[in-house]
């Protein structure tokens, strides 16, 4: 059942976290679905402009109608992950999407806050929630001292003026991660004072992590030893750090390196393993079951496992 991102968001605020998995193709789709039901969570399907493209939007949109017809029991949203002004009017405008996120964090502060104002006005009349995004993801380097790392994180009391200006119903912090494998050199974890920050200055804003792939060790090291040539330093979130974030009010974890690791390292074993095979449908069938694994297990990582009955009966369905 596709139910609003804003809906979800009530329910698991200062709770737990629900997953955004972004995906791309039907074997993500009923990979994502099964370990969402064996996990008993609720989670929000994030398709990228890229995700759009890659075979064609209407492919993938039917891929997850399809999955949602398949999976009845599945309670989920749909969301545009780092969209331009276009691509938010666009799935505002299919009727299909429950929220979107408009990415003009690159622009100065006050042309962010005009082209985010524009998409929450549009969506807001269509009942589509938006999430906004304020600071530079990335960029903190360990060698970095604290004030000029923090240069880059999201400034709290700008965050609250964006929230009061923006009409925003959701809000994509800089907390110190980054997009892809390599995030973190040596001991660096999530900035907590700066979410706790802006949780006391927004409360009842979901704040949204993007870049939060924990990239695991033991992954990138198949990987390599199947042929891959990842760099050994590749280090993510420490998903132990899911939960209490979640408590500080990060609502919603954007994941995707993970799962394109999951991917990868199925594929180049399988390959390795039986090298004369030319049929993709059995490492395509071994992917599915694992991704399916690896759902489940980052459900339970962000506490959104086993949510399932109590997320029903807040939906009141
Ligand atoms: O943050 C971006 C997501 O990982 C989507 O990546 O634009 O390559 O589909 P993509
Ligand atoms: P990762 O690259 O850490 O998986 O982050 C994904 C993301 O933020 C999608 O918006
Ligand atoms: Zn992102």
């Amino acid at each position: 059942m596709i139910v609003t991102t804003a809906a979800l968001y009530k329910i698991a605020y200062r709770k737990f976290a629900i997953g955004a998995y972004n995906i791309n193709n039907a074997e993500q789709a009923v990979g994502l679905f099964r370990g969402c039901l064996d996990s008993k969570a609720p989670f929000i399907i994030q398709l990228s402009k890229g995700a759009r493209a890659y075979t064609h939007k209407k492919i993938i949109e039917a891929i997850i109608r399809a999955c949602d017809e398949i999976y009845p029991e599945a309670i989920f949203a749909v969301h545009l992950d780092h969209g331009d002004e276009e691509t938010c009017y666009d799935c505002i405008d299919s009727g299909f999407y429950s929220s979107v996120m408009i990415d003009a964090s690159h622009h100065p502060f006050e042309e962010n806050v005009a082209i985010t104002k524009r998409v929450v006005d549009r969506a807001h009349a269509k009942g589509v929630s938006v999430e906004a995004e304020l600071g530079m993801l990335g960029g903190v380097e360990e060698d970095i001292v604290v004030e000029e790392g923090n240069a880059c994180l999201t400034n709290p009391d700008e965050a609250a003026e964006f929230i009061q200006r923006t009409g925003c119903d959701a809000l994509a912090a800089a907390i110190g991660t980054s997009h892809g494998a390599y995030k973190f050199k040596g001991r660096q974890s999530l900035h907590f004072n700066v979410i706790e920050e802006i949780n006391k200055r927004i409360p009842g804003i979901p704040i949204v992590m993007h870049g939060s792939s924990s990239v695991p060790a033991e992954e990138v090291c198949r990987i390599n030893a199947a042929g891959g040539q990842l760099d050994p330093s590749a280090c993510g979130v420490d998903e132990n750090e899911y939960l209490p974030a979640a408590k500080l009010g990060v609502t919603k974890v954007n994941i995707d390196t993970d799962g394109r690791l999951v991917w990868t390292r199925v594929h180049r074993e399988f390959f390795r393993d039986k090298p004369s095979e030319f049929d993709f449908r059995p490492p395509g069938k071994i992917f599915m079951n694992e991704y399916a694994a690896f759902i489940s297990h980052k459900n339970t990582k962000l506490g959104s496992a086993g949510t399932l009955d109590e997320v029903r009966k807040g939906l009141g369905s």
